[in-house]
């Protein structure tokens, strides 16, 4: 007989209660609790089943994974190659980011080339996903549309169809009618996604799961979502500017270190080849407060204007402001600056800022973000063809960070002619650049150099 039961589930973790508490012991996140409704079956009948015996693994025949590409590089990579057959992959993100775009977009690109996908919405109905699809130019006549939130027809759907690839906008609002709860709950949102396990592995198709954002930053539902699928993937940006950026944050099938950039434009998303040029774009020249830096997204130097403007404050407390990087950092800087550079900043405000609507967390801005604010303080421009490169420590040394190689060289392509970079990265192979290196390890010396 089947019962009804009231169990209390964690929406971070997924933790499982018979009572409701306030505090999640397996996450410690408070007030995470949801009453939900969880249907048991009675007795499971044990002796009719297939029992699978285990196989040696010298016996399994490896057959090369099959991969599709998108024919969009910058998802391609990300993926590590193009789409897995039979992977599960799940893409998160704000709302409004684009994600519908871009699948609609990579839809677009294999239902051209001749590969089935069905494309299983939700959230809008087929009027208004014609509408998008419009502005992204024609469609081949091998992608198919469904607007529906129910998992029994779904699957129906999909075993008659012989689909290579399938779309599921969004997991929250796909249901299991074994389950009572609502939508987007725990239990709906797991169940759903095993049930999609089962299709994407049984029937050897890829299947990519659209997740919405919690404030928290995480996939709305449980944690144990991430757990489940081979890949996961999130697509980031401020939602005024227009990049985006697409990052590998599990991936079974190929590296996590790999971003992809996209400028959103009114025809879609578009591939960025080149983000140093992009951020680049519209640099003042010979402006106090301004220097270029570099960062690393995935395995690609990105290079970035930042700014800080300094003037003095009509506060007791100076104002100190930080967008696009860390607000504590820009604090802990400006202290090193004072204590270490005899720079007294206490009667000033201070504002950093980075170009372009990118948020950084490379500990190689530290440099640039001091260099930005001695240039603002005294009012005297930094060389515009220099990029400046390195960490800081508190005794004012400046160490080592990764990949500076790299970084140069990406300075150099960018015809930058100056790279000043912590003296422990300094690299023979430098020299072979057409570029100018300078190799500091104070911060005095470093600021000899403004
Ligand atoms: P969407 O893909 O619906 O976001 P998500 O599925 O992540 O919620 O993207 C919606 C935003 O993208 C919307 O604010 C409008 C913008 N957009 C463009 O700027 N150009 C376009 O060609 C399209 C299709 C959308
Ligand atoms: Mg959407």
């Amino acid at each position: 007989m089947a019962k009804d039961k009231i169990v209390y589930f964690c929406k971070e973790c997924g933790f499982e209660s018979s009572k409701w508490m306030g505090q999640c012991p397996g996450c410690h996140a408070w007030n995470t609790f949801s009453e939900e409704k969880v249907t048991t079956s009675g007795k499971k009948n044990v002796t009719n089943r297939n029992i699978p015996k285990p196989t040696s693994l010298e016996n399994v025949s490896a057959t090369d994974e099959v991969r599709i590409k998108t024919d969009i590089k910058e998802l391609d990579r990300v993926l590590g190659g193009g789409i897995v057959k039979g992977s599960l992959v799940l893409i998160g993100g704000d709302p409004g980011i684009g994600k519908s775009t871009l699948l609609l977009q990579m839809c677009k690109n294999l239902s051209e080339k001749g590969t089935k996908v069905l494309y299983i919405s939700g959230e809008e109905s087929p009027a208004q996903i014609k509408l998008r699809a419009e502005r992204l130019a024609a469609f081949g006549n091998n992608m198919m549309l469904l607007c529906d939130g129910s998992m029994e027809n779904i699957e129906s759907n999909i075993s008659k169809g012989h689909y290579e690839v399938i779309i599921i906008d969004s997991i929250q609002t796909m249901t299991v009618e074994d389950v009572s709860s609502s939508a987007g709950t725990v239990t709906q949102v797991r169940e759903v996604t095993s049930r999609l396990m089962q299709l994407a592995k049984g029937l050897d198709i890829a299947v990519f799961i659209v997740g919405h954002v919690t404030k928290e930053g995480t996939v709305a539902g449980p944690r144990t979502l991430e757990h489940m699928v081979d890949s996961v993937i999130y697509f980031e940006g401020d939602a005024n500017s227009g990049v985006r950026l697409l990052r590998g944050v599990k991936n079974r099938f190929g590296s996590t270190n790999e971003v992809g950039v996209f400028m959103m434009t009114g025809r879609g998303l578009e591939e960025v080849d080149n983000p140093s040029q992009l951020m680049l774009n519209g640099r003042p020249e010979g402006v106090s407060g301004s220097v270029v830096i570099s960062t690393l997204e995935g395995t690609r130097p990105i290079l970035l204007e930042l700014q800080a403007l300094v003037c003095e404050t009509n506060f007791n407390m100076p104002r100190r402001t930080a967008v696009g990087v860390d607000y504590n950092r820009v604090n802990m800087l400006m202290a090193v600056l004072e204590k270490r550079a005899g720079i007294n900043l206490a009667g000033f405000d201070a504002y950093v800022n980075i170009a372009g609507g990118m948020r950084i967390n490379d500990p190689a801005a530290d440099l640039g973000i001091i260099f930005a604010i001695v240039s603002g303080f005294r009012n005297r421009p930094i060389d515009d063809r220099t990029v400046i490169i390195g960490e800081v420590g508190l005794s004012g040394e400046i160490r080592g960070v990764t990949n500076v190689l790299q970084r140069v060289k990406e300075a150099a392509k960018m015809g930058f002619s100056t790279c000043i970079i912590p003296k422990s990265n300094y690299d023979k192979e430098m020299e072979n650049l057409n570029i100018n290196v300078i190799g500091v390890s104070m911060l005095s010396e470093a600021l000899s150099h403004i």
